[in-house]
């Protein structure tokens, strides 16, 4: 099966085409289990036009996505060498289906029909058995540029579409991997072994989720405040390194200390709390205590070197309260398999310090057999892509009732989604 997925629920224009094949239910052997290969995986960033606000602008998102969708999907069906054009003579116009029509769909998106009606009548449509698209959670005005294009596309090619929640996209990204062979290929569904405790990291959500079989997530624990990837852009903020913060924080943490005696310290926020919810709005508040303390006594200026630290510092205290819990997780429900997703699953030492901690804790398993083993996407899929979207889909199609929607006029942008 081919699918097409769509993904616009923050600051990138993503669209992917994956072949899938396999069974979920039973996965006899290893052949035969969901795997997949990526045909093509393009992501439009529009993080240069937001860097200037310090974050996502809605609004800006929604006209970026608009502007960019075709060139992407176009781009997309290149990659996948599915891009065939049609002679002018075989162009027919679409004829409405029941009250259906182009111009409903795309109303809201004047430039976007616009451009549809001229580019995609050119194309020849090409053997895809599914559209996909995020439905939520994330930004309302981004979502829905992403659904409606969706919507638009099923309805002028008359394939299924099926809404996808993001959250449950950057659990199943785990199956991704760029590395594997053949290149841009996916790894083996067998890997998820059940029960699974999946860490959910990134720039709106702090999430740990038990998943006892396939398309089943129970949210065990979340964060009460902020979600850490915001706080390591707020953090960026603080110390004026710029947007997004994660990558700066990690890499300025990953400098040599200049300073032996680094007296920083920050909390672990909830680390003892006994339940799996995170807090780390507190975090951020010690931080910028700490920035205004140590400014005060250094005539108002930082050196690179005591900046270096606080990142060294605060990143070591969420990564601390993240190990932790997700640990205690896996112990309570005897999970056998680790799951991180999402943009903060890119953090180098975040990977490295939970591969250190399951080491050590696997000794707690009785069955050696089983072992507990940690699953983390490639760097590419870590963040937003529609390779993630497409995966879950294939799952969705495969093992689940009702996945592709009956009446697309039905399904709107839900920016809270919640994963069940
Ligand atoms: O999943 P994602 O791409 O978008 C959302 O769905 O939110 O995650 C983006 C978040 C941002 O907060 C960004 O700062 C963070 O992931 N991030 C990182 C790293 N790379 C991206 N955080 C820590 N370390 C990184 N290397
Ligand atoms: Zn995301």
């Amino acid at each position: 099966m081919k699918i097409l997925a769509i993904e616009t629920s923050c600051d990138e224009t993503a669209i992917s085409i994956l072949e899938a094949k396999g069974e979920l239910n039973p996965p006899a052997n290893i052949v035969s289990a969901p795997h997949f290969k990526i045909l093509s995986n393009v992501v439009s960033s529009q993080i240069k036009l937001h860097a200037k606000w310090g974050g996502v602008v809605p609004n800006l998102a929604r006209r970026e996505h608009e502007k960019n969708i075709i060139p992407v999907f176009r781009k997309a069906l290149k990659e996948a060498k599915m891009f065939n054009t049609v002679s002018k003579s075989k162009v027919t116009p679409w004829k409405p289906v029941q009250d259906v029509t182009l111009e409903k769909i795309l109303h809201r998106e004047p430039e976007l029909l616009k451009q549809f009606l001229k580019e995609i009548p050119k194309i020849k449509i090409p053997k895809i058995d599914a559209i996909a698209v995020t439905y939520g959670p994330g930004l309302e005005p981004a979502l829905w540029v992403g659904i409606n294009f969706a919507k638009a596309i099923a309805f002028a090619w008359k394939k299924p579409l099926v809404p996808v929640n993001h959250m449950e996209g950057h659990i199943i990204a785990s199956l991704l991997n760029g590395k594997s062979n053949p290149p841009n290929g996916g790894q083996n569904a067998k890997l998820i072994k059940f029960p699974s405790i999946a860490l959910l990291v990134s720039g709106g959500h702090t999430e740990l989720v038990l998943m006892k079989k396939w398309l089943n997530y129970k949210i065990i624990g979340q964060t009460r405040d902020d979600a850490v990837g915001e706080a390591f852009d707020k953090v960026a903020r603080m110390l004026e390194l710029g947007y997004p913060g994660g990558p700066i924080v990690a890499k300025l943490a990953s400098l040599e200390s200049q300073n032996s005696e680094s007296e920083i310290k920050l909390p672990r926020p909830m680390l003892a709390s006994g339940d799996f919810d995170f807090s780390f709005s507190g975090l951020k508040t010690a931080v910028l205590y700490l920035i205004k303390n140590l400014k005060e006594n250094k005539d108002n200026v930082l050196d690179e070197a005591t900046i270096a630290d606080i990142c060294r510092e605060f990143q070591q205290a969420a990564i601390d309260v993240l190990v932790s819990k997700t640990i205690n997780a896996t112990k309570k429900y005897k999970a056998k398999t680790i799951i991180i997703g999402g943009g903060v699953a890119a953090n180098k030492e975040l990977r490295n310090q939970f591969a250190e901690a399951i080491e050590k804790e696997s000794s707690y398993q009785t069955d050696s057999k089983t072992g507990l083993s940690l699953l983390i996407p490639d760097l590419n899929f870590t963040t937003d892509n529609a390779s993630m979207i497409a995966a879950v889909a294939y799952l969705r199609i495969n093992g689940a009732k009702n996945s592709i929607i009956k009446d697309i006029s039905k399904l709107k942008a839900d920016g809270n989604l919640i994963l069940k």
